[in-house]
């Protein structure tokens, strides 16, 4: 198969890359020309692990390019893929869905024979029906089809994801479009890996409804992470109960400091929005959006308490800013709402990530940066875990409560336990859902 990507991002870099290496020939197009001279050069501009050796590869075997091109790249398809951002609306929530419908009219120019127009970005139900009216209205002669083929890969797994996936859906209205999608996802269908084929309204909610329950989970988890701090429960042992009962799985039911990322947010906020929008309101993902602002704000306050009431003359240590280990994403990161609030409230930051520092540097202005943790340490009054890198995993604890001024530490990711911190020294800790000391 011919695949046009529209979009080079985290998805489109990805599914594209992943579709060469199954064979296909793939051409990723993007608007941002330093995004694909970098790509050109054989560089990633994101950092997921293991995708610049897989693209090399399939780079010199001539089935991956990359172009600005997005008219010759579609003429030479058979299926065009949108993976464009969908952000957050201004103002209502809704996903903004400008950048899908700008590639659709401009797939539809550019195409001038039969073509299956694929919508990878997580878009509203509907929104197929509407690429559909968009096409036609720009191309009445063009003979295409749509189809929905959301995405679930996780970032920092991506290709792990992508290779072997839980399921794949396909949302699809004709056979025609079905057998084009069935030849796309030849090798997984082949090693049976689940296909889900559905109408394109079922595969577009499918991503939505996934993507806010594991949402509720992780925000349930941290519900009762505060009433265990308040009844002198420990979360850990209450999600590891929890999480062995089959029904209920111990995926994504670590409490700590709230999602983020570019997804959860902006797609609980979406279906809040659609659901408003048809009159069935969607209450639980309505709670878990404000529930999970209140839970960054909790952090907060847990931070003051570890200063003794403000951050102002403190120096601060902040491992991790990324939303989560194993990639450089900052979208919507925990860390965009507790660095500003110590950094205005007058504390001194000293942050240190993995691979975090160059999106980092931009966002979180006014901090210092360093390699290592233990340099970060170095003069602070509070160290703060705010992502679970593994780099951060085993600390020598002694050595950094040497580093400290004051030894105190806010582990929000649960990485050690009040015992550790006190055998290293520490004068006070507190986590997420367990007893802390020295508070
Ligand atoms: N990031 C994830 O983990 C993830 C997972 C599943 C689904 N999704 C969904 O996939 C979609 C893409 O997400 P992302 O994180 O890859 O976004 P991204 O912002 O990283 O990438 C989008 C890219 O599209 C390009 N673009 C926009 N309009 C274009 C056009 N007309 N022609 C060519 N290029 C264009 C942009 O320059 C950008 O490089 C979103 O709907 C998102 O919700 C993301």
């Amino acid at each position: 198969m011919r695949i046009a990507m529209i979009g080079t991002g985290y998805v489109g870099l990805v599914s594209g890359v992943c579709f060469s290496d199954f064979g296909h020939e793939v051409v990723c197009v993007d608007k941002d020309p330093r995004k694909i001279e970098k790509l050109e050069r054989g560089e990633v501009p994101i950092f997921e692990p293991g995708l610049d050796a897989l693209m090399i590869k399939n780079v010199e075997a001539g089935r991956l390019s990359f172009t600005l091109d997005l008219a010759s790249a579609v003429k030479q398809a058979d299926a065009v893929f949108i993976a464009v951002g969908t952000p957050t609306r201004r103002g209502d929530g809704h996903a903004d869905l400008t950048y899908v419908m700008a590639a659709a009219e401009e797939i539809a120019k550019a195409a001038d024979r039969y073509i299956v127009i694929v919508t990878k970005s997580t878009v509203p139900v509907g929104t197929n029906a509407k690429v559909r009216e968009v096409v036609a209205a720009a191309n009445p002669d063009l003979e295409f089809d749509v189809a929905s083929n959301p995405e679930f890969l996780r970032e920092g797994a991506a290709i792990d994801d992508f290779m072997k996936p839980d399921r794949v859906v396909v949302g699809v209205e004709t056979e025609r479009a079905a057998q084009v999608m069935s030849d796309i996802y030849r090798p997984l269908y082949l090693r049976d890996f689940p296909i889900v084929t559905t109408d394109l309204e079922s595969a577009e909610m499918i991503k939505y409804a996934a993507n806010a329950f594991l949402a509720v989970k992780i925000t349930f988890i941290n519900e009762i992470a505060a009433l265990c701090e308040k009844v002198g429960a420990d979360v850990k042992q209450v999600s590891k109960g929890m999480g062995l009962d089959g029904r209920i799985g111990n995926k994504f039911l670590h409490a700590g400091p709230g999602y983020g990322g570019s997804c959860f947010p902006k797609d609980t906020k979406a279906l809040a929005r659609i659901g408003q929008e048809h009159a069935s309101p969607m209450l639980i993902t309505e709670a878990v959006i404000k529930i999970n602002e209140d839970v960054k704000r909790r952090m907060i306050d847990k931070l003051l308490d570890l200063c003794g009431g403000s951050f102002n003359g403190k120096t601060v240590a902040v491992l991790g800013v990324t939303f989560k280990p194993n990639t450089d994403d900052m979208r919507d990161a925990p860390a965009l709402t507790i660095v500003p609030a110590l950094v205005g409230g007058g504390a001194k930051v000293r942050a240190c990530d993995p691979q975090g520092r160059h999106e980092g540097e931009a966002l979180l202005p006014g901090i210092g940066w360093f390699e290592d943790p233990y340099a970060a340490a170095e003069g602070a009054d509070l160290l703060v875990i705010l992502t679970e890198w593994n780099e951060f995993r085993a600390l020598d604890l002694k050595r950094i409560a040497g580093a400290m001024t004051t030894a105190r530490m806010a582990d929000l990711r649960n990485v050690y336990s009040a015992s550790d911190a006190e055998a290293a020294g520490f004068a006070a800790y507190d986590s997420i859902g367990r007893a802390g000391y020295g508070l």
